[in-house]
């Protein structure tokens, strides 16, 4: 979108206020999203009516809902444009309509079209790029919005991908994420089919390119290739990111997620036996309805089997269209109950990641230094290529934003670690430096 204005002859300002046009790109995964999504809708209603050429338009999953689009009919008339996430690559056109047209203009697609390649882009200038290598999910699971805002599954050609990581290497950026709705079904759907696997071995040969991710995974599509593919790279991080939702076999089963607490303990064996320095990271829900005591406690023993490094964890939120929502209405577990046991559940995986963090002290880690902390502009902060935040103490006269450095770890804390820098960076200053886009 941003790539798409910038042709049009915008720029990025620093607020809302001296804005043009606001877009609300919205997630629609849980239901509190939504609500902060709205909520500032609404805050923008008094900044409109002072500043009527001013355009707002509401984008992403939640616009992809028809309850969605009720709402800001009844309650957000000042909104200008509602469109979804098949036709964002329409934006030049729609703005022009919203000209034209002077009341709400409403156009999303219900299902997907081809995938569009070459359409401009604006990516945030520093090290760290994203690639987007399959849209869509085709796995249903049945407390999930995304199979209904994104649509099935369309994946990337190779050539394309490569070509797009190979002109951001050239520009300098060295931290690539190759991005998916379900990134590890990419390449089913092509002719002949490929994997990603295959992709990432053929980005690892990308010149430039040091530090590769892929996000997100589902454990039944994370196959051994895949396996033995990152754990003999020397390039594809080995942090390891595999959802298990929950440790009940029963739950698993309503949930559809297609893989049972013996399958998915064997595949985090396997993981760890390949890649033994590997990272490992999760997300869990609790509260799905008709979640038992019993059912929760085998998803606490599941995270003290695994011991991961770090979960988040989500409490079971209903959403338009997904059977789960249905069954909430029957079965729900009570509101206490489910942060009474998401309290639990943080506190024993917090513990676990305090002491993944105390084995890392000692150790020298290359560091990506991604700026100067939040809260501390005496501090840099930056992360490890197994995504852990590590915060360093900050010497003045030198700029280490966007560098990779040999840091040694010296402090473990449950959400980060403490270093000191301990040589010179070993990267290229890229040559894009970083501006930071205005984010709300
Ligand atoms: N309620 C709560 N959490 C959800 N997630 C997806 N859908 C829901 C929902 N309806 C969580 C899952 C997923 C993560 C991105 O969001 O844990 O892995
Ligand atoms: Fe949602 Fe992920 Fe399941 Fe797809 S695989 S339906 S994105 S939770």
């Amino acid at each position: 979108m941003a790539g798409q204005l910038r042709e049009m002859g915008y720029s990025p300002v620093p607020d809302e206020k001296s804005a043009d046009l606001v877009i609300v790109n919205t997630c629609a995964v849980r239901g509190s999203a939504e609500q902060h999504a709205l909520g500032y809708v609404g805050q923008l209603k008094q900044l409109k009516d002072q500043k009527s050429s001013m355009k707002l338009a509401v984008a992403g999953c939640m616009s992809q809902e028809p309850g969605t689009i009720a709402w800001l009919k009844k309650y957000a008339s000042h909104v200008d444009l509602v469109f979804g996430t098949h036709n964002l690559h329409e934006l030049p056109k729609l703005l022009d309509e919203v000209e034209e047209r002077g009341e709400m203009v409403v156009d999303v697609w219900k299902t997907a079209g081809e995938v569009v390649e070459h359409l401009p882009s604006q990516r945030a200038d520093g090290v760290q790029a994203y690639v987007n290598i399959i849209y869509g999910c085709d796995k249903f699971c049945t407390y999930c919005i995304v199979p209904f805002t994104r649509g099935k599954e369309r994946s990337r050609e190779i050539p394309a991908i490569v070509e797009e990581v190979e002109a951001l290497a050239r520009e300098g950026y060295q931290d690539i994420t190759v991005l998916g709705q379900n990134v590890n079904s990419y390449g089913h759907d092509l002719t002949p089919p490929v994997d990603l696997a295959d992709l990432l071995v053929r980005l690892e040969k990308v010149d430039g390119v040091r530090w590769l991710r892929y996000t997100t995974s589902h454990p039944r599509d994370f196959s051994q290739k895949l396996i033995d593919v990152i754990a003999q790279s020397h390039k594809v991080t080995r942090h390891v990111h595999l959802p298990v939702q929950s440790g009940s076999n029963s739950i698993l089963k309503r949930m559809n997620r297609k893989y049972t607490r013996e399958q998915y303990l064997d595949l985090m064996e396997r993981v760890k036996a390949a890649i033994p320095d590997a990272v490992l990271t999760t997300d869990i829900i609790v509260g799905f309805p008709g979640e038992t005591e019993d059912d929760f406690e085998q998803t606490m023993d599941l995270i003290k089997t695994v011991r991961y490094d770090a979960a988040f964890t989500f409490i079971y939120s209903p959403r338009e269209k997904t059977p789960a929502a249905r069954w909430e209405g029957r079965d729900p577990v009570p509101n206490p109950v489910k942060k009474d046991r998401l309290n639990r559940l943080m506190d024993l995986q917090y513990r676990i990641s305090l002491e993944a963090n105390q084995r890392l002290v000692g150790r020298t880690e290359l560091v990506l230094v991604e700026g100067l902390s939040k809260k501390n502009p005496n501090v840099w902060a930056g992360r490890t290529h197994t995504n852990k935040v590590v915060l360093l103490e900050r010497d003045p006269d030198v700029d280490l934003i966007d560098r990779f450095v040999p840091v040694k770890i010296t402090q473990a804390k449950t959400f980060y670690l403490g270093g000191e820098v301990v040589g010179a960076p070993v990267s290229e200053r890229s040559r894009r430096r970083r501006v930071e886009l205005p984010l709300v």
